[in-house]
């Protein structure tokens, strides 16, 4: 469903073009201060319109606090965060109705949901509701004063000079993709579990609340699989685990092993790419050749990373409460 998270539990709601998006996390620890100020660089970070390539769309993007939130400290309640949409533009989706965009989850949710979905903006499956993930993260960031996330692009249209490959799509007038990495430091040993909640799991299934993710790998990842094992393996260096190399991207066995988390992510290009497409226009019944109007991302990658910093930090916030290496109620210091 739309929950994650074992004891940090992260429920996500909200539509493109609703009146709101927001979360509610059940499981935050009492005690921990809290206020929009908190937030204000991530949000600032996933914004679009700032750089070229990212949808015009504008929000003011102020957290409100509708629950677990008192005298600036969470409760241990559940906490509800909402963010209002109020710069919405539904009739550029009214209009293509009738034709689900190819690479969009139009069709997929009109089939799913008979029609009634909120179709508009993308609804429930909008790049907006990434939003409600920063949010999550930036409360999961401040249980982890010791781990430091960073996410950074590596390429766009597997040009490591990124304006070049943004700049490649201008010119064919479509969207683009991209590469983002994630490097997360001070982890501790032993979070995760063999098989099916391996760190690399939970990770994964994290990630791919993102929309447009189509990859994911560990350490060397894919790579490895061109390697000997003796070029692969990672050499312990000392008791507490460090190795000379990180081809395993920090998680050996499911579970962690005290070196950085490394991982990239493959975003594809936008799905409402400016060319012109064909797709079936269900009232016609005909295949049709339309193009896509309304405000979108061209290279959707250029958001992505403080998405993926906030999922990571849900996930590291879950496990380590689960191992009992977070206080269930904090002392309030931080
Ligand atoms: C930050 C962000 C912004 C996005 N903006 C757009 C957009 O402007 N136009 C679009 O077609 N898709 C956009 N998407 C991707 C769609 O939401 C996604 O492709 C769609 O829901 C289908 O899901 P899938 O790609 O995961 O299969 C965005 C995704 C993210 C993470």
């Amino acid at each position: 469903m739309n929950a994650f998270g074992r004891v940090f539990r992260v429920h996500i709601f909200g539509e493109s073009h609703g009146t709101s998006v927001g979360i509610t996390i059940d499981g935050c620890p009492a005690g921990l201060p809290l206020a929009a100020d908190d937030f204000t660089t991530d949000i600032e970070r996933r914004k679009g319109g700032k750089q070229k390539g990212t949808t015009p769309r504008q929000e003011e993007d102020k957290p409100l606090f509708y629950s677990g939130v008192f005298n600036g400290k969470t409760t241990g309640a559940p906490l509800t965060i909402l963010f209002e949409n109020n710069n919405t533009r539904s009739g550029d989706y009214e209009k293509g109705r009738a034709i689900p965009r190819p690479g969009h989850a139009d069709f997929v949710a009109h089939q799913k949901y008979g029609g009634f979905e909120d179709f508009r903006g993308g609804g429930h499956f909008s790049g907006r509701l990434t939003l409600c993930l920063v949010a999550a993260g930036v409360v999961a960031k401040k249980l982890l004063p010791a781990v430091g996330i960073s996410a950074t692009i590596l390429e766009i249209g597997g040009e490591q000079d990124l304006e070049k490959g943004l700049q490649k799509a201008i010119d064919q007038k479509d969207s683009i993709g991209g590469i983002v990495q994630c490097v997360a430091t001070g982890i501790p040993l032993g979070l995760g579990e063999p098989f099916f909640d391996s760190a690399e799991s939970l990770l994964s299934h994290a990630v791919f609340a993102i929309p447009a993710v189509k990859g994911i790998e560990f350490g060397a990842g894919f790579a490895a699989a061109r390697m000997f094992g003796a070029d692969h393996n990672d050499a312990i260096q000392d008791a507490t685990g460090r190795t000379v190399t990180n081809h395993a991207g920090g998680v050996v066995g499911g579970i962690t092993n005290g070196n950085d988390l490394v991982f990239r992510i493959a975003i594809k290009p936008t799905s409402s790419t400016p060319k012109d497409q064909t797709s079936l226009n269900w009232e016609t019944g005909q295949v049709e050749t339309f193009s896509i109007k309304g405000r979108h991302d061209l290279c959707i990658a250029l958001r992505v990373p403080p998405v993926l910093e906030a999922v990571t930090a849900v996930v590291l916030a879950d496990l380590m409460l689960l191992d009992g290496h977070l206080p269930k109620v904090h002392n309030g210091d931080r």
